[in-house]
């Protein structure tokens, strides 16, 4: 996961070489699974922090893992930007559901989908925190068959 991130970073565009961009990598175990796949959750998540981050005058995005339920590891991504209202936290992995307007942050609107999709595929799951103006944090965990060695 560490190396996938790497490479996520190095395709993410002109918002991640702002000189104010502050980056706090954790260590990331390694997990088996289709690297293809697993890498565009990274860029997913990675490059909404960023979008939703841009308005701050000091950006902040940190990776890493954290304990979740039953034993297992959750990654996450956390930045320090707009957030989101949580109350609509289950819709943001639907296709199409955004939460922000066009004319303040552009997109799509199917990048949280594709998280999802990839993540379920690996037998694990998303969710997310958020406090408005005060950042959000994706977390996904992978199916214990697809935990690697540490
Ligand atoms: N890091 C984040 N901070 C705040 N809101 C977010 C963040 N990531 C995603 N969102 C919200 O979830 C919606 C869906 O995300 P996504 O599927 O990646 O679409 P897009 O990035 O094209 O808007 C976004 O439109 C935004 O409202
Ligand atoms: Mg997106």
């Amino acid at each position: 996961m560490a190396g996938l991130v790497e490479e996520a970073r190095g395709r993410l565009g002109p918002q991640a070489a702002r000189p104010a961009l502050r980056w706090k990598i954790g260590a990331l175990p390694a997990v088996s699974g289709d690297p293809e796949l697993l890498r565009l959750v990274w860029i997913n998540l990675l490059s909404n922090a960023l979008k939703y981050s841009s308005r701050q005058p000091q950006p902040e995005v940190q990776v890493g893992t954290q304990p979740a339920d039953g034993g297992t590891l959750a990654f996450f991504v956390r930045d320090n930007g707009v957030g989101f209202d949580v109350r609509y936290a289950g819709k943001l992995f639907n296709v199409f559901q955004r939460l922000h307007r066009q004319s303040e942050f552009a997109g799509t609107g199917i990048g949280l989908a594709t998280v999802r999709r990839v993540v379920e595929r690996h037998g694990g799951r998303v969710w997310a925190e958020s406090t408005i103006n005060e950042g959000a944090t994706f977390y996904f965990c992978i199916g214990e068959e697809h935990a690697g060695t540490p």
